[in-house]
């Protein structure tokens, strides 16, 4: 395995492997791994010939200067993890290895069809520019065959898809299931912040989505909605930003359970922000 921080390095590492012909899967984190991160990982590297994973954590996506600042960082801890899942190449640049100064206060210009102006993209202003804008400064540089993206982000994941079509990347985008601790918690690089009395709190957040999911013939999704909202509530320390039944592919409210729908929701358990989802049908 090899770490490389400049995208010169790294360049020269992807022409050689596509001269050959062989595959490359792809893993974008922001590093901080955990199982979900590695799940992602194996399966690349199963898929592959080839698995480069991405650490950066990027500036463009963060609309809250503490967040960023306390992203926690540790690319140490995160290259043994991947050395042991047969990672070949850590590619882990600074911030001016990746931005031109002027391009990290610019506003990326990508027509989101909608998909932005809802959940996610109504509480964080411009997080998915950044998101666009990193995810497709890295497909340029690692030109993946396959990319690797986890559930967990439904909405990013959608917006992601929508890039690969309106680029044009000859990459092929795997959606992977949502890893859960055993308490069903979302496996998630903030869970580190939690103390472990938040932790408890925050495992009322799955236990109530998936009594939701058992709730579904009974109810409308409004109704099923307003239910969910009122059980978030209930818990104290749980502070609701949003939850939303959505239909998978417009992320637009649904009114019906005729198209495949989503439940997603954010919630600030102390001042960690959790987001979690769990489909309907
Ligand atoms: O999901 C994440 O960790 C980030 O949004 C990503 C895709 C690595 C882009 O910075």
């Amino acid at each position: 395995m090899i770490r490389i921080s400049s995208p010169q390095a790294l360049d020269a590492e992807i022409k050689k492997i596509k001269s050959t012909g062989k595959s490359i899967g792809f893993v974008p984190t922001m590093g901080a791994l955990h199982a979900g991160h590695i799940a992602l990982v194996k399966r690349a590297v199963t898929e592959n010939d080839y698995t480069v994973v991405s650490i950066f954590v990027n500036p463009t996506q963060f609309n809250n200067a503490e967040d960023l600042e306390k992203y926690p960082r540790k690319l140490d801890t995160d290259s043994a993890m991947l050395q042991e899942v047969a990672c070949d190449i850590i590619f882990a640049p600074a911030a001016q290895d990746i931005y031109k100064t002027a391009e990290i206060a610019q506003t990326f210009e990508f027509d989101f069809g909608g998909l932005d102006k809802v959940m996610e993209g109504k509480f964080r202003p411009g997080h998915f520019n950044g998101v666009v804008q990193i995810v497709s400064k890295l497909f340029n540089y690692v030109q993946p065959t396959r990319a690797y993206f986890g559930e967990k982000d439904f909405q990013q994941l959608a917006i992601v898809h929508r890039m690969t079509e309106l680029m044009e990347f000859d990459t092929k985008i795997v959606d992977c299931s949502i890893v859960r601790e055993p308490s069903g918690l979302a496996m998630s690089s903030r869970n580190e912040r939690l103390s472990s009395s938040q932790r408890e709190t925050a495992n009322n957040i799955s236990r109530i989505l998936f009594d939701s999911q058992k709730l579904k013939e009974t109810m409308s999704p409004q109704e099923l909605a307003a239910w969910v909202v009122e059980h978030i509530q209930s818990v104290p320390n749980l502070k609701l930003e949003y939850f939303e039944i959505a239909d998978t592919k417009s992320l637009q409210t649904a009114s019906n359970w005729l198209e495949p729908t989503v439940g997603c929701i954010a919630v600030f358990c102390g001042n960690v922000r959790l987001i979690d989802n769990v489909r309907y049908n």
